[in-house]
């Protein structure tokens, strides 16, 4: 039975809990980006829960983006994992977005990793390409922080110097080097959505600093810091920006070249999630 005085992560904490062995904490959470689905299925399930049971997860209405939630074990390691997010283009509200995060905080996550399918605006990087974020500029026109403060999460003022952690970052170009991948690094800008750019938003973006585009990640990372969730980003590269090269965008293009490059991340990903128990 949900407790209606609880907050709505607070009450989605507890439905989830309630659904796996009693003493289950999950050491990191995983939010996978377009064409990332295939992870899900390596990690040992111990519970598989669509959004739409989950009270304030939103149910995404983007093909390609899954909505469940995956609790379980990976490389040893106690895991959440977020199949499918919320996205401000589909008009889902902020307080959506603060649920999925603030959930996470709930159940005793102290790191999340971002995933998403970004275009780079480096034509040394290409479709195929990971590329480990490194800060962002947010160009989505608005911040889920909005509004009046829960204090009981974070404080109102939240710095963003050391957004993307620096240590965690390391840590993950340190296993990618070791296994010979050197992979890129580099500013992620979060536009609003769902156009793709156009190619002179794109050279003006370029001079703004940024090296990869997209349409997520930007307001989780702006609430896990808020919740004091230390953030992974990563990125997969899925196409050249609008006006680099000769083709046209499109999201079954991306999805594709998404799918096509999982298995790089997911590798990745098992040994970074398996170097907390080393
Ligand atoms: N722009 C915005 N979002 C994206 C892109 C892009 O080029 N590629 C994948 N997601």
């Amino acid at each position: 039975m949900l407790n209606p005085c609880l907050s709505l992560p607070a009450q989605a904490a507890a439905l989830i809990l309630a659904k796996v062995p009693q003493g289950f904490v999950p050491a990191l959470a995983i939010i996978l980006g377009s064409g990332l689905g295939p992870l899900a299925d390596v990690i040992e399930p111990l519970a598989i829960i669509p959004y739409g049971d989950i009270p304030g997860f939103h149910v995404s209405t983007v093909y390609g983006h899954s909505g469940r939630l995956i609790v379980g074990v990976w490389q040893g390691v106690n895991v959440v994992c977020l199949q499918g997010r919320a996205h401000f283009y589909e008009g889902a509200s902020a307080v959506a977005l603060q649920v999925m995060i603030r959930t996470l905080r709930h159940l005793g996550c102290e790191q999340v990793v971002i995933t998403n399918a970004s275009g780079s605006l480096r034509a040394e990087v290409g479709p195929g390409d990971l590329m480990v974020i490194t800060d962002h500029i947010n160009f989505q026109g608005i911040n889920p922080l909005v509004g009046p403060n829960d204090d009981t999460v974070g404080s109102r003022f939240v710095p963003m110097d050391n957004a993307y952690d620096r240590d965690l970052r390391t840590r993950f170009l340190q296993l990618a080097s070791d296994q010979g991948q050197n992979l890129a690094t580099g500013v992620y800008l979060g536009v609003l959505g769902p156009t793709f750019e156009t190619p002179a938003e794109i050279r003006a973006f370029r001079t703004l600093g940024a090296d990869a585009v997209g349409m997520s990640t930007v307001a989780e990372v702006i609430l896990a810091r808020h919740a004091g969730l230390k953030v992974l980003g990563v990125a997969i590269i899925t196409n050249l920006a609008a006006g680099m090269d000769e083709q046209s965008l499109s999201h079954e293009e991306t999805l594709s070249q998404a799918k096509d490059s999982a298995g790089k991340l997911i590798h990745l990903l098992g040994l970074y999630v398996a170097s907390f128990t080393a």
